[in-house]
């Protein structure tokens, strides 16, 4: 019947039971079952053997002579929070069976009981055991992976996002706002501050709002009751119901759908919600962290994007600025890549050859911190040798600047100096500048078109997106300037 035949190490088994024939007949089946049993036939006896015995499961009746069995349970569990109690009552009442199970009880069984009944009860027990062992195992993983170790930086700036993740997190601010480019770090920092707040053991639930279509992101965030839609065969908790306690991060808010707006300020204003098809508000506590890498505020300006919802969300907001703006954390991240990337693939690189770094800190990341961990990671695949180098950067990071050239290149817009108005003009770092002689605004428009079409793989919706405008937008001026679309993105050509 065991589900842990494998099990090397026996378990120890007390049973506490003022009834001899109880005693004698759940020894003589427990140790078949493979326990080492101890019996104790009063309270006082109990309390010494727990001593000296170190049960890890206990048969504990609730009745008897000299103690009440709730009160033992209370004391061991006291003293050893993991060991499993059983409790034994030849009045089955519900009343002290649900008040053992409230003071920690795992379950009970009543008298007469057979065998059968109390093996598979303590199975039940292992098994709830272990899930709850994997959870905190896993739990501890999770914090592992998200306490600001795995924030790496040491720029001003990062370090000033440092302290806001900390105020949050100590705070328990109920609403954080979290800006930045695609690739600059924000679920780290959802994660981070959650993780080091008082929620920690609460859910953590994410959700892209983009992600998900109009009509499911709703049914997803409030969940809904029977009944409530053709397929809604139950009821189902949303991610709000289940995350309560803990903190919901939604992903991308930007792209949030203006009537699902509404009912999230509905959330942030009363703390309550309604599942879809549900006449009660369901009352919850939890942080809400949003994030987006859109201008919230532009879109709140441009009624894209709910004012009011944009004021309640913008109230402790944290900016990671893009990696270009902070150069000095490209060093210890690529460190850092490095060594998390020997770990998970076996490899043996030690750091990064000048030279290569140096490739590094000049190209501008529009990918961010993203980018760069894949850069690094291609690199670590390709390298041969125990060093970094930059033999195995993408083109476009060596083209953008080439690491023998004098400092002074390519560092940033108001170094460049700009040629005439040749292709040169829109330059490999994608800075602008009005050339001396001008230059066909047409040009520009179809060179921007291009790269970003380059940058997002020939993706349009990521690259009408870049570029702030509409998919239809983009396919429109494609046709016009002519731009071919071959299956390989970076042989995109315009035809003049
Ligand atoms: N400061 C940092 N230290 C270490 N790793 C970082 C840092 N910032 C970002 N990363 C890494 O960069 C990658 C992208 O980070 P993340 O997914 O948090 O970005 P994001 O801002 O949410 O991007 P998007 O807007 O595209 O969703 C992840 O692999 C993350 O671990
Ligand atoms: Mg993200």
């Amino acid at each position: 019947m065991r589900t842990d035949n494998k099990r090397v190490k026996k378990r120890r088994l007390l049973v506490v039971d003022d009834e001899k024939l109880v005693r004698w007949s759940l020894r003589e089946a427990l140790s078949e079952e493979g326990f080492v049993v101890e019996t104790a036939a009063s309270g006082n006896e109990a309390r010494q053997i727990f001593q000296e015995f170190e049960p890890e499961v206990i048969l504990l009746d609730i009745r008897l002579p000299d103690a009440n069995g709730l009160d033992l349970l209370t004391e061991f569990k006291e003293q050893n929070k993991d060991v499993i109690i059983v409790m034994i009552t030849a009045y089955a009442d519900a009343d002290s069976a649900v008040k053992a199970l409230k003071a920690g009880a795992e379950d009970y069984v009543g008298k007469p009981f057979d065998l059968d009944e109390i093996q598979h009860i303590l199975e039940q027990c292992f098994l709830k055991q272990k899930l709850h062992r994997d959870v905190d195992f896993f739990r501890r993983e999770q914090r592992k992976r998200y306490n600001y170790d795995n924030l790496v930086g040491n720029s001003l700036q990062i370090i000033e996002v440092f302290k806001l993740i900390k105020i949050c997190a100590e705070t328990d601010a109920k609403i954080v706002l979290v800006l930045g480019e695609s690739g600059t770090g924000k679920q780290l920092v959802a994660r981070a501050i959650h993780f080091h707040s008082a929620r920690a053991d609460e859910p953590f639930i994410e959700t892209n709002c983009a992600a998900i279509p109009e009509h499911l992101l709703e049914n997803e965030l409030f969940g809904h009751e029977k009944g409530a839609f053709t397929d809604a065969i139950q009821r189902e908790k949303g991610i709000f119901e289940a995350a309560d306690g803990g903190t919901v991060f939604l992903d991308e808010i930007g792209d949030m759908p203006l009537s699902m707006q509404s009912k999230i300020l509905k959330v942030i204003e009363t703390n309550t919600f309604r599942r879809l098809g549900g006449r009660q508000d369901i009352a919850v506590d939890i942080r809400i962290i949003a994030a987006t890498n859109q201008d919230l505020q532009g879109m709140a300006m441009r009624n894209e994007f709910r004012k009011d919802l944009f004021y309640r969300l913008n109230v402790m907001t944290i900016f990671i600025p893009p990696l270009r703006e902070r150069k000095e954390d490209i060093d210890p991240l690529v460190n850092y890549f490095i060594k998390r990337l020997n770990e998970e693939y076996g490899k043996q690189i030690n750091g990064i050859d000048p030279l290569a770094l140096k490739c590094l800190k000049r190209y501008d990341w529009p990918g961010n911190v993203r980018e760069l961990r894949n850069a690094v990671e291609r690199a670590m695949m390709l390298e041969d040798g125990n060093v970094l180098t930059a033999r195995y950067f993408s083109k476009e990071i060596i083209e953008y600047a080439d690491p023998s050239a004098p400092d002074t290149v390519n560092t940033g817009p108001a170094s460049g100096t700009i040629p005439a108005a040749t292709k040169e003009t829109v330059n490999k770092q994608g800075i602008i500048s009005l050339p001396p002689d001008g230059i066909s605004l047409d040009y520009v428009e179809k060179e921007l078109i291009r790269q970003a079409l380059i940058r997002y793989d020939g993706n349009q919706t990521r690259a009408a997106k870049c570029l702030g405008i509409s998919r239809d937008t983009l396919r429109y001026r494609i046709k016009k300037h002519k731009i071919s679309l071959s299956n390989n993105a970076s042989e995109l050509s315009t035809h003049a």
